[in-house]
């Protein structure tokens, strides 16, 4: 039995393996058409993915990340100058996202105390991926105690099993875990302009384990809150501050704003990140003005124009009902940093 045979029955949706020679990533620019993995033989195979996006998502982008450590200490015999090196280019691939950090200096923090660096960064990396998977059950079971049967829930981006280990993340753990307990949930999901993470990955996942779900344009989450078609939001984070301040996918602050207005409570769930102590610590990533103006490989905008693309955006906490992480339920103020 292989490491990742052993959660079989967790039906997990694998966004990343590792066989020991390779890291297999679901290439999540193809999906849903195509379900392709790539197979990547080292760690700067594997720090490219993730600057394109071939796997996204906090968690995801973690595991990839330590399993081309994993791949690096293999590969060079466990030379700790060649680790700490492709430490430093995977740290530059995508800033918003606290776990990435995190999780490489866990792993170079081993590596230096370690007599065996190839197989004790490898123990690590499997390590991180067990912990991910028993986040995602711990943010699952927290979550579901806040929905009730019946319930419509707008998500954004995807905060789900593409974006972890494959369980369900932090939010399609949550409806995994409603369902156990007999709540039915109906979930509508915005597009996520320009990468689509919502309607191309959510409602892929979200159709994998039959969920009723409904598809709708980023602009037209004010209309259904409006119109009384949502009772809760539920939103992953790739940072949250110790304030209770909450990084996410660009457009996750616009729709905190139009929830509070039509008073529907706005959940987020995801990790803390205690040493931030509010949002304004956090670097928000400004990607390629051609994902804006490319879309199904054609231009959609006149040529010479300026285009300002923020990944992210900060959501105050002030807009936040509750928060949802493995050890349990916070309810404001927060206070995280201890
Ligand atoms: O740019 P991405 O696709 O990596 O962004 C991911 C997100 O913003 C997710 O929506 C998410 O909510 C958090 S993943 C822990």
């Amino acid at each position: 039995l292989s490491f990742h045979d052993r959660f079989d029955d967790l039906k997990l949706l694998k966004p990343v393996i590792f066989t020991g020679k390779e890291v297999l990533l679901l290439d999540q620019t193809k999906l849903p058409e195509t379900e392709k993995y790539l197979k990547l033989k080292n760690c700067g195979e594997v720090a490219k993915a993730i600057k394109t996006m071939k796997v996204r998502g906090g968690g995801a982008i973690m595991l990839a990340a330590v399993y081309g450590l994993a791949l690096s200490a293999i590969n060079s015999r466990g030379n700790l100058k060649i680790l700490k090196k492709d430490a430093e280019i995977l740290k530059n691939t995508r800033p918003t996202a606290a776990a990435l950090f995190q999780a490489i200096d866990f792993i170079l923090r081993i590596a230096e105390k370690s007599s065996n660096v190839a197989e004790d960064v490898q123990q690590a990396a499997n390590w991180l991926f067990k912990k991910t998977v028993e986040m995602e059950i711990k943010v699952g079971e927290n979550g579901s105690k806040l929905f009730e049967d019946g319930d419509t829930v707008l998500t954004h981006c995807n905060a789900g099993a593409l974006a972890a280990a494959g369980y369900g993340g932090v939010t399609l753990s949550v409806f995994r875990k409603c369902r156990e307990k007999g709540k039915k949930i109906k979930v509508f999901v915005t597009e996520t302009r320009p990468y689509l993470q919502g309607a191309r990955l959510t409602l892929w996942e979200l159709k994998k384990f039959g969920f009723d779900a409904v598809l709708i344009t980023d602009n037209a989450v004010g209309y259904c809150m409006q119109k009384g078609m949502i009772d809760k939001v539920l939103v992953g984070a790739d940072r949250i501050a110790a304030n209770g301040d909450v990084a996410n996918k660009v457009g996750t602050y616009l729709i905190a704003l139009a929830a509070k207005k039509h008073k529907i409570p706005f959940y987020v769930s995801g990790t803390i990140d205690p040493k931030i102590k509010t949002g304004d610590e956090i670097k928000i990533e400004i990607r390629s003005p051609e994902e804006v103006l490319i879309f199904n490989g054609k231009r959609i905008a006149p040529k010479n124009i300026e285009v300002f693309y923020p990944a992210f955006d900060i959501t105050p906490h002030q807009y936040v009902t509750a928060i949802i992480t493995k050890d349990g339920v916070f309810k404001p103020p927060y206070n995280f940093g201890g």
